[in-house]
């Protein structure tokens, strides 16, 4: 799919089809059809210092994109404008647009609140309030007006838990603290959180960083199947769980995407010098 819309110049491929580490410009499929987000010469600036140039990306339905790049070059950046996370930040300007089924989620017409609930986000460590495993659900469908009485909560949080794969392991404990359940389960807990807000796309951002393998390969199970439901973009610094987990790659550089695509071609044929660098271990 062409997209017209990029204020980037046309990238001037080398004869041998390679771009070269001087090419600042996207390589790649950062465009789809039917994309659930589309982003356009998004640039975000911390007072007068930009750590995002004019990144145009879209996020599809139903699908898991990564996140990938060495430390600093923007990732957490880019997924935090995605739910306007970054307005929590004083000094933080994001300009371009993001349109989620075709709404700017930047216009002033857009409620926050809401936004946030659709599209939920996980971090890295593990945030349970300091409530029991059932308020950590109920609180959310509570503010946000999605339930009329005790039964529809006591379902919305069972649903919840079952499909962030944690039911078996707390129903018989929902009354006691969420924070006093294991990393991992922790983990499962907030991702429950975020799904029983309704919420269309999930970002996480380094989600198993602060789990053991065996914790992060039930999430990583976990996010093949909300796959199903959910779009999911996620931050990782492992290769092999972008592997295991996505279907699309992003590769992020000093603020700039240099590269997109299928997850496999990006780990075994990517097109732009850069990207070789950093999966072959020569950056990063
Ligand atoms: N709150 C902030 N205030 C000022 N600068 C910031 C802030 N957050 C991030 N930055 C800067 O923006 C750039 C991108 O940071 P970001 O955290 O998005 O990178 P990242 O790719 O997520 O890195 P990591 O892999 O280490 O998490 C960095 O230069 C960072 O120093
Ligand atoms: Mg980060």
């Amino acid at each position: 799919m062409t997209e017209p819309q990029s204020l980037k110049p046309k990238l001037k491929p080398t004869a041998d089809g390679r771009v070269s580490r001087d090419n600042r410009q996207t390589v790649g499929d950062q465009f789809i059809d039917n994309p659930r987000m589309t982003c356009r010469d998004v640039n975000v600036y911390y007072a007068d210092k930009q750590a995002i140039n004019n990144v145009s990306l879209d996020i599809g339905s139903n699908e898991v994109i990564s996140m990938i790049g060495p430390s600093g070059c923007g990732k957490s950046t880019f997924l935090r404008c995605l739910n306007r996370m970054n307005d929590t930040i004083d000094t933080c300007r994001v300009t371009g647009e993001i349109k989620m089924d075709g709404h700017n989620i930047y216009s002033n017409e857009i409620d926050v609140v809401a936004l946030r609930a659709q599209v939920g986000i996980v971090f890295q460590k593990p945030n349970p309030f300091p409530k029991s495993i059932y308020e950590n659900i109920a609180y959310g469908p509570r503010i946000h007006g999605l339930v009329e009485n005790k039964t529809e909560m006591d379902e919305i949080v069972e649903t919840s838990i079952k499909r962030a794969g944690l039911w078996e392991e707390v129903k018989d404990r929902l009354d006691q603290p969420g924070t006093g359940l294991s990393g991992g389960q922790q983990q499962r807990l907030c991702i429950a959180r975020t799904i029983a807000v309704g919420p269309e796309v999930i970002l996480m951002d380094e989600p198993c960083s602060a789990l053991d393998p065996i914790a992060t390969a039930i999430i990583e199970d976990l996010i093949d199947e909300l796959r199903q439901h959910f779009s999911i973009a996620i931050v990782t610094h492992s290769m092999q769980q972008a592997s295991r987990v996505s279907q699309r790659t992003a590769y992020f550089h000093l603020g700039d995407l240099i590269e997109v695509g299928p997850t496999s071609r990006i780990f075994t044929s990517p097109r732009h010098e850069l990207t070789e660098d950093y999966i072959t271990g020569r950056f990063g």
